[in-house]
């Protein structure tokens, strides 16, 4: 892929830029970080990027009487259900960040792996119904630390599409993405927004992310081989 590119890849994408955020992402990087340092770290991190990831939700206007006087106020539109969407097992650590910010929302957790010879996705568990009950007033937030071929993500994202929700209100959120993996989404999900941590340098001939922080499944439950 060329410079340019990758330039126009990234105009694509919304990358965190808070020095938190930076922080913490060296922290998760450092291969002598041990699992409880990783967890906390990453939900840091998590909560800085999902910050951006919900900053667009949509509003009500609604008045609220103060102690002092009534004030015009906004509250997220009850017109919307959300629903959060963690890809087992890695996003767990993200996803208890989310449910903390939006306590309402329904958690749907999607179990996907990724054969590690064809490096394609494997669907074994999804509690999804088989039908929602307005796909077009759905916001989806899906959830994955690592960003890598993309094919999980694409997976990911079209269990959502064939229920209907529509590309706009679906949002991928990760901690570190590759550009090979931004790439692929794209022919695919054009409209689905990205939001991430940071966008790395390339793969490694076994798919993964370069520099990167290694296995997130196995460094945040310490199942490292
Ligand atoms: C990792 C990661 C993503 C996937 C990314 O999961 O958490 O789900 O790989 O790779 P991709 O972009 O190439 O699809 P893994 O399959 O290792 O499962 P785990 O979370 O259960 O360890
Ligand atoms: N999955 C991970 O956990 N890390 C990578 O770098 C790629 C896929």
């Amino acid at each position: 892929m060329t410079q340019n590119n990758n330039n126009d890849l990234l105009k694509d994408v919304n990358v965190c830029n808070n020095s938190l955020a930076i922080h913490n992402l060296s922290v998760l990087r450092d291969k002598d970080t041990p699992p409880e340092i990783f967890k906390v770290a990453t939900k840091r991190l998590a909560y800085l990027i999902l910050s951006d990831a919900v900053k667009d939700l949509p509003l009500k206007a609604i008045k609220v009487m103060t102690p002092l006087e009534e004030a015009d106020a906004q509250i997220l539109s009850p017109d919307y259900e959300i629903i959060i969407a963690p890809i087992l097992r890695a996003a767990l650590t993200l996803s208890q960040v989310l449910e903390d910010l939006l306590p309402t929302a329904k958690v749907y957790h999607i179990g996907l792996y990724r054969d590690e010879e064809t490096l394609k996705p494997v669907r074994y568990y999804n509690k999804l119904p088989e039908k929602l009950s307005n796909p077009s007033k759905t916001k989806v937030f899906v959830l994955d630390p690592m960003f890598a071929t993309g094919g999980s993500a694409i997976e990911a994202v079209n269990i959502f599409k064939e229920l209907g929700i529509p590309e706009e209100n679906i949002c991928f959120v990760s901690l570190i993405a590759a550009p090979e993996g931004i790439h692929k989404f794209r022919k695919f999900h054009k409209q689905v927004k990205l939001v991430t941590g940071v966008v790395d340098k390339r793969l490694n001939d076994k798919g993964y992310i370069m520099p990167g922080l290694g296995d997130a499944g196995d460094r945040t439950f310490n199942t490292v081989k």
